[in-house]
């Protein structure tokens, strides 16, 4: 008879290969084994996950815990956003170091692990944002490698608040990480056309918020996209998509992927539910984000790309912006800051719009919640899967049960709701965290610091699912 610690038995195991009954072992931290149901076993404590989901605890590679933005601070920090994240059953994050101007890469690093390593509640990694490229900066990419940060991080906008990197830089950039094996992510939409269009409209006094939008037209994306993917492809480097909103630029994506580039992206939950009319609705202000929400065909084409793997994840772009700090400029969206919240209901969106819809299957679905972003970053075996060996990571969903949103459904107090008409599925029962039931009905069950620095591994640049992977 087995012994372990503890047994999450009689639930249906999802991973990306399929979906079938099993009981899951733990022991210590670590998954032991999968056994067929009924195996005999003998654990210290059991959780019975009959009639309910067992899926690998989330990886979201787009958090921004504890950050500053358009003179707002967001309502979570690494304990808070952790908690929160763990609530939704995300047991990793990929949050952001961000290099100062005039600052080295590690600077950023040691200021941003302070920050989290004392508090975090969620296993985590770090990107680094690259704002200030030089030979010093390129020069110290392989000792911050060796310290597990295996991605960067760069804006293609935001002039103004000092993170844009020009064409140059983001080619110097891509070419000793190419050479490296690291992996650059982009915020791709062009500035100059923002700048312009941003211009002209506050020069006529059309500030509300649906010109948000209309100051963030398609091409402005789209151009972005393509000359990412043509910096990369020069540079002989992997590419990285965060938050794809433009689903017209999937096709593009699948067509690098298929001429073999390592190109890949991600899209977010309020891309795939909620399209442009939000703008038009009283409180538009809340739904300003960037890059901003498309039309309903858009929608059509990211989901298109989840279902055949052109997309590699579903990150949360958690931007945990109160309503106070979101509606304080009286409507401008010039001065709105950008982001919207995410981490905490990552799942119950993609399961309640992908699988109860019909659009993915379960293996799909943890393709995308965990095991592509876990492979692509570096953080498999390890994280993202259900594998012996693997951290006991696990989040149980019972379909059964809906939930509906409010503006009080956070853990903290970000104060609005951008789902105010769904019923959802897949809210979390219980989310354990390396052996520990980390979440059990919505309670933290940890204590701050419970969370763990993950080192990563060199993206896996030959990762790829499905049919838009394929070269
Ligand atoms: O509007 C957004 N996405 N805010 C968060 C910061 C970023 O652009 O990723
Ligand atoms: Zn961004």
């Amino acid at each position: 008879m087995t012994e372990v610690d503890l047994a999450v038995v009689g639930g249906t195991v999802v991973t990306g290969r399929g979906a079938e009954r099993g009981d899951v072992l733990i022991r210590g931290e670590q998954i032991a084994a999968v056994a067929a149901p009924g195996e005999r076993h003998d654990a210290a404590r059991v959780i019975d996950a009959t009639g309910k989901l067992v899926l690998p605890g989330g990886v979201d590679v787009h958090t921004h815990f504890l950050v500053g933005f358009m003179s707002c601070r967001s309502v979570y920090d690494f304990f808070s956003g952790g908690v929160a994240a763990l609530r939704g059953g995300t047991t990793t994050v990929v949050d952001f170091a961000l290099q100062r101007r005039g600052r080295s890469l590690t600077d950023g690093l040691k200021h941003r692990r302070m920050q989290a390593d004392a508090r975090v509640a969620v296993d985590y990694g770090l990107h680094i944002v690259v704002t200030d490229v030089n030979e010093a900066t390129l020069a110290e990419i392989p000792a911050v490698m060796r310290e597990g940060v295996t991605s960067f991080k760069t804006y293609m906008t935001y002039e103004k608040d000092g993170l844009m990197l020009d064409d140059g830089a983001l080619l110097a950039l891509l070419r000793v990480a190419g050479r490296e094996g690291a992996l650059v992510g982009v915020h791709a939409e062009n500035e100059k056309i923002i700048a312009y269009e941003t211009a002209r409209c506050l020069a006529k006094g059309e500030v509300a918020p649906r010109f948000h939008a209309l100051t963030r037209p398609p091409i402005a994306e789209a151009e972005a996209v393509r000359r990412a993917i043509s910096l990369a492809e020069a540079a002989g480097a992997g590419i990285y998509i965060f938050h794809l909103a433009l689903g017209r630029e999937v096709p593009n994506i699948r067509a690098a992927r298929r001429r073999g580039l390592p190109v890949f992206a991600e899209t977010c939950p309020h891309y795939l539910t909620l399209d442009d009319s939000r703008y038009e609705r009283a409180d538009g202000t809340l739904y300003v984000m960037s890059p901003p929400l498309r039309t309903a065909e858009d929608q059509k084409l990211l989901w298109a790309g989840l279902e055949d793997g052109t997309l590699a994840a579903v990150g949360s772009d958690d931007a945990s912006f109160s309503a106070e700090a979101k509606t304080a400029s009286s409507g401008s969206f010039a001065t709105t800051v950008n982001g919207v919240y995410g981490a905490e209901f990552r799942l119950p969106l993609i399961y309640t719009f992908g699988v109860e819809t019909g659009r993915l299957t379960l293996p799909q679905l943890v393709r995308i919640w965990s095991e592509g972003p876990a492979q692509l970053f570096g953080l498999a075996p390890r994280k993202g899967t259900i594998a012996p060996g693997s951290d006991a990571d696990l989040v149980v969903i019972d379909p059964e049960r809906r939930t509906r949103l409010t503006a009080q459904s956070h853990y903290g107090p970000v104060g609005y709701n951008i789902y105010p008409d769904v019923d959802l599925s897949g809210m979390p029962v219980c989310t354990v965290r390396r052996g520990a039931v980390a979440v059990e009905e919505g309670r933290y069950l940890g204590t701050a610091g419970d969370g763990r620095f993950i080192k990563r591994g060199k993206p896996d640049l030959a990762s790829g699912i499905g049919v838009g992977a394929a070269p």
